[in-house]
């Protein structure tokens, strides 16, 4: 009976230690989407790849490889969502759904294999980003640039 009782409760803590984000302000970069990162987007976007400031200066070579611009420390991905690349984040991985033309951004297919994996991890990005914006500056509001959450 008490050995029973043992594996529920485990069983229960397993389930609770594996459960995916619910609350939006639970979602950080250290637990949910470094993880995501380092499965669909390192391979990119990763150690190896440039600073976006040398990316600029040699833009089609890194793209041949294919390469984009170094995003693989919570400093350098912040650096796309916020400032000063303001919604570069999302307007790549957004679906298109909220758009007058339903495109997604080109970046969207790599967040999963299929439909059920890319929705689900678009959910996280944006919980973490908090207000999913695919403005600009200067059309996006200070009050909205505070808005943009992405904690560690
Ligand atoms: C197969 C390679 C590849 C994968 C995988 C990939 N990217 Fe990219 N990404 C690129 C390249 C190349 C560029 C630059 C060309 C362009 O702007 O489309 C880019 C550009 C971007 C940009 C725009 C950067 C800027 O110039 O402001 C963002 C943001 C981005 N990627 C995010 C992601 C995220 C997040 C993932 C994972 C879900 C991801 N990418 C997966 C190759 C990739």
């Amino acid at each position: 009976m008490e050995a029973k009782l043992r594996t529920g409760l485990w069983a229960a803590l397993a389930m609770l230690a594996s459960a995916p984000a619910a609350a939006a302000d639970e979602v950080r970069y250290s637990t949910h989407i470094r993880p995501i990162f380092e499965q669909k987007c390192a391979p990119c976007h990763g150690g190896d790849a440039p600073e976006l400031g040398e990316f600029n200066r040699d833009k089609e070579r890194y793209q041949k490889i294919p390469q984009g611009p170094k995003m693989d420390t919570h400093a350098h991905l912040v650096h796309f969502t916020g400032w000063p690349d303001t919604g570069a984040l999302m307007r790549r991985l957004d679906d298109g759904k909220g758009k007058k033309d339903g495109k997604p951004g080109n970046m969207h297919q790599y967040l999963g294999a299929d439909d059920a994996e890319r929705r689900a991890n678009l959910a996280l990005f944006r919980a973490w980003v908090g207000n999913w914006t695919l403005k600009r500056l200067p059309e996006l509001t200070k009050e909205e640039l505070a808005a943009i959450r992405v904690k560690y």
